[in-house]
């Protein structure tokens, strides 16, 4: 496969936290490629570092050693501002709790990525309507976090991921507060909306029925043992 059919690419990747006795070492030359288009599935135990792996390549965190490249770009070599910018236009996050701001109705949550980028307020809201639609939440535009379901609260973060139409969606454990329907409600949406929006997708997961239905499984194992595609 060309180069350029990477979206992302880690090598040698070292990642610890701490100092001294207090070191941890979470991960230790991790290589892992994610194929433009591709929905890869990240799974492993708790503690083992998944969120930090995610955290990497969403350019939230700097690993100690190693690289890492988002469509060919190498990240390490961009200073803060223009780590931020990339992450505003190219990257969609979805966490495990919603992070929707409690003062801001779900269509003003949806629209806040595009006004940080500096849209016009009435763009934004359009294009927030319209994303809140897809997710299926017309009847719910002016209702606040707190009255909505966790289901409708997470399908409003996964709205607010995608604002930006970005490459690249990670979600890390984004059914994992839910009950079982609104699980499987959400975990639908994130793969047709892959589909949609010819996304490259990294999702963690602790459901092995939603890893079986990721074009890949990569399997991260503690520092010192072999992680990789399972
Ligand atoms: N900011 C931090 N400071 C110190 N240790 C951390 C920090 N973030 C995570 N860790 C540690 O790194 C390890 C991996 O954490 P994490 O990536 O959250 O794992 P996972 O998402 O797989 O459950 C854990 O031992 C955790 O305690
Ligand atoms: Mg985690």
């Amino acid at each position: 496969m060309s180069e350029n059919n990477v979206m992302i690419r880690l090598r040698g990747i070292s990642k610890d936290y701490g100092e001294g006795d207090a070191r941890v070492e979470v991960l230790k030359g991790l290589d892992l490629e994610v194929n433009k288009g591709e929905m890869l599935a990240i799974v492993g135990p708790s503690g083992v570092g998944k969120s930090t792996l995610l955290h990497l390549v969403g350019l939230l965190d700097r690993a100690n050693g190693g690289l890492v490249e988002l469509d060919g770009q190498d990240t390490d070599a961009l200073n803060g501002s223009e780590r931020a910018r990339l992450r505003n236009k190219m990257l969609g996050f979805v966490f495990q709790h919603h992070h929707l701001l409690d003062e801001l109705d779900a269509r003003d949550n949806v629209a806040l990525p595009m006004r940080i980028a500096g849209r016009p307020a009435t763009q934004a809201r359009q294009e927030a309507e319209a994303l809140l639609d897809t997710v299926g939440l017309s009847a719910r535009l002016t209702h606040f976090p707190d009255q909505l379901s966790g289901g409708e609260q997470q399908r409003v973060a996964v709205a607010r991921a995608l604002v930006m139409r970005p490459q690249l969606l990670l979600a890390d454990e984004p059914t994992g507060n839910l009950d079982r329907a609104a699980s499987d409600g959400v975990f639908r949406l994130i793969r047709d909306l892959h589909t949609e929006e010819s996304l490259t997708s990294v999702i963690v997961t602790h459901n092995e029925e939603m890893a079986g239905q990721c074009d890949r499984v990569f399997k991260l194992a503690p520092a010192g043992e072999l992680s990789g595609y399972v």
